[in-house]
């Protein structure tokens, strides 16, 4: 390797790095791009190039280093070396000018300029830059020691891995998940059957704390940058440290505001405390500091909290209401959830009616009465929650509300497991639990019988006519019809006969994820099925063959062996392989007719997508016969584009090929015909 190329190969490699870092500032931070996609995906390209010829340039600042590679088996802790502070809280107007009473008492001044920032809920985590490279991060943890989560922060994509200058600096600030990417999220994890997160908050902090960074690189993490650790910057105010920080191309909330005094800090408190649901994500107060920074300095800290600021804190939404009744609620695996009807109340932008009380401790803790007035507010704006009773509002007609020891749809003892918040209804033949089985066996991600919804289901249980997922099969129009009841017609019958009937066909791995095992979401399922390919070989196979199945834990596998194991579960097989449902998964290349619809057809993925990642995305392309490849040539059908999709989509414009945005490629997914 000649040294003169090696040499302009690594001059080239510092330009683009500052280059990208630039552009990606102007992109993830202001907002205000300044050059296309595709010039951007060419610089990037160059630059992996480069250091795919040159490993020595791949440096741990480079922006093509942001995700990790394996997994951590723990997180180390990390001592801060300045202490990560708390901040005291201030709810009223009076307790501000106190505190700045406090100040001007100390400093000897008539009026104290003040800067005004919000305050983001999220995760206070601190990063260290070194000779402007990021080479650590970590949580708050106890203030004094954090955890290093440095591979998991190199994912944000606001997070630059090079400053604009090459400044050694600790920087402290506020990692969150904004609105829209949380209802997102979660609309995500309940497709896929995981638990959602209560609040953006959690989601962000659940994000943060992940041993394997890829999951991490997944989720919509944000930062904003307010305050600084360990550090020599020429600053001598907080206005100056922000703009600095601006500099350095770090993410800095713009909205801020210097005032003159407290008073004018008080009006941006209580501008933003009636403004805050414009904001793309979620504060719950805002932040008044001492802006010169000697000042600071004099003023010092207590033990928790720095004298030069305080947090004006404001209270989330809360509207009374009343509880008309408690219900329980059972669920596909039995769970019995309490759940409060309430007068509907319009509350953080929408109409609430019911509260789920969570389980029996939860509703212990919280006395809740039928008849009692209550305070309820949407936990991270979102599900609605009892925040607490108003005792003094009983009048003594309030009654109170015993978990049942019987299933209200079955009348089957029902216990706790150990370990378990909830009370489980353990009759598999339980009513209500069959019921919500079926309408999940019917569902589109699973055997997708689109006639049998919630109402039909309950129909076939009350009637007598399914009783498991396996009488689906054995059902006749006729018997229906003949029940005579008022609105079913027989055209809805011989649909729902004529979708049952096709569902047959589908792939094991939709009808291992339909028959509801607990922990055996659609991932899980798939993984399975296309490890095992039969249902007679799954059935068979022990924990240990199940664990050593890629991403398959000892719960999952725990799981599939009490299913296999349930003397029921052998009864259904039999009905469901006597009515000709197919229990196989299609090798690949040799798919059921039916399931490739894209059979010949080659996809390109360019770009990030929304919805899936991409190996998701081809995993579903490939389970309809259809073919994934990584560039775009004259053989390419389709190029789906998500954001910055980058050269391959001139590319693809250039040939012709039929470019789908994610939308367009899930309606041909669902309806490839
Ligand atoms: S200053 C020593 N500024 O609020 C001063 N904190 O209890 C430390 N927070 O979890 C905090 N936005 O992460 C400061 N603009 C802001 C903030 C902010 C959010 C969080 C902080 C910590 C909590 C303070």
């Amino acid at each position: 390797m000649n040294k003169e190329n090696k040499n302009e190969a690594a001059l080239r490699a510092a330009q683009l790095r500052e280059k990208i870092n630039e552009h990606n500032y102007r992109y993830h931070t202001l907002d205000d791009p300044r050059i296309s996609d595709h010039e951007f995906d060419a610089l990037m390209s160059e630059l992996i190039t480069l250091e795919h010829r040159f490993p020595g340039l791949r440096v741990s600042g480079s922006p093509t280093q942001k995700v990790g590679g394996e997994p951590l088996l723990e997180f180390l802790p990390l001592e801060h070396r300045v202490p990560m502070l708390g901040l005291d809280n201030a709810f009223q107007r009076e307790e501000l000018r106190e505190f700045d009473g406090r100040i001007r008492r100390s400093a000897g001044l008539g009026e104290v300029e003040y800067i005004c920032e919000l305050k983001v809920d999220g995760l206070a985590v601190s990063l260290q830059y070194e000779e402007g490279r990021f080479v650590r991060g970590a949580t708050r943890g106890d203030g004094f020691t954090g955890e290093e989560i440095t591979e998991n922060l190199r994912t944000i994509r606001q997070l630059p891995l090079m400053l604009a200058e090459p400044a050694t600096v600790e920087v402290r600030g506020e990692v969150y998940i904004g609105r829209d990417d949380f209802k997102k999220l979660n609309e995500k994890r309940l497709r896929e059957e995981q638990p959602l997160f209560a609040n953006p908050r959690n989601a962000a902090a659940g994000s943060l704390r992940q041993l394997h960074s890829r999951i991490t690189a997944s989720r919509p993490l944000r930062i904003y940058l307010y305050g600084l650790g360990e550090h020599r910057l020429p600053v001598s105010t907080q206005a100056g440290l922000l703009g600095y920080l601006e500099k350095l191309r770090l993410p800095v909330n713009r909205e801020r505001m210097l005032c003159r005094n407290i008073e004018e800090a008080a009006q941006f408190c209580s501008g933003w405390a009636r403004r805050r649901r414009e904001l793309p994500y979620e504060i719950d107060g805002a932040v008044i500091k001492v802006n010169d920074l000697s000042l600071q300095e004099r003023l010092g800290s207590t033990a928790r909290s720095p004298r030069w600021a305080i947090a004006f804190k404001y209270p989330p939404e809360e509207k009374t209401t009343r509880v008309r009744d408690i219900l329980v609620n059972v669920g596909r695996t039995g769970a019995i959830t309490p759940v409060a009807v309430l007068e509907p109340v319009f509350i953080s932008g929408s109409t609430v009616q019911r509260a789920s009380l969570h389980n029996e401790d939860i509703l212990a803790e919280k006395e809740v009465m039928i008849g009692d007035t209550v305070v309820i507010r949407k936990a991270g704006e979102i599900i609605p929650e009892i925040v607490r009773v108003l005792k003094e509002k009983r009048s003594g007609s309030e009654k109170a509300f015993r978990m049942p020891d019987r299933c209200p749809s079955c009348g089957a003892a029902v216990a706790r497991l150990e370990g378990e918040a909830a009370r489980r209804c353990f009759n598999p033949s339980c009513p209500a639990q069959v019921v919500e089985r079926l309408v999940h066996f019917a569902s589109r991600r699973a055997m997708n019988i689109d006639t049998l919804g919630p109402a039909m289901a309950e129909l076939l249980w009350r009637e007598g006519l399914v009783r498991d997922l396996a009488d689906l099969y054995y059902l006749k129009a006729s018997s229906i019809l003949d029940l005579k009841l008022k609105g079913i017609r027989e055209k809805t019958v011989a649909n729902l006969v004529g979708a049952i009937a096709e569902s047959k066909a589908r792939p094991l791995h939709r009808l291992l994820f339909g028959f509801g095992i607990r922990f055996v979401g659609e991932r899980a399922a798939r993984l399975l099925a296309e490890h095992f390919l039969t249902l007679e070989r799954l059935r068979r196979a022990g924990v240990e063959e199940l664990t050593a199945v890629a991403e398959i834990g000892p719960e999952i596998a725990g799981a599939v062996r009490r299913f296999f194991e349930a003397p029921e579960t052998a009864v259904l097989l039999e009905k469901l392989k006597e009515a000709g449902v197919n229990f196989s998964e299609p090798a690949p290349g040799d798919a059921a007719a039916g399931e490739r619809a894209l059979e010949g057809k080659t996809f390109v993925f360019s770009g990030t997508l929304q919805r899936l990642t991409r190996s998701e995305a081809a995993e579903l392309v490939a389970g309809q016969g259809g073919a994934v490849s990584s560039s775009v040539g004259r053989k390419t059908d389709f190029l789906v584009a998500g954001d910055r999709p980058g050269s391959k989509l001139n590319r693809a414009r250039e040939l012709g090929v039929t470019v789908l945005d994610e939308s367009a490629f899930f309606e041909l997914l669902e309806s490839p015909g």
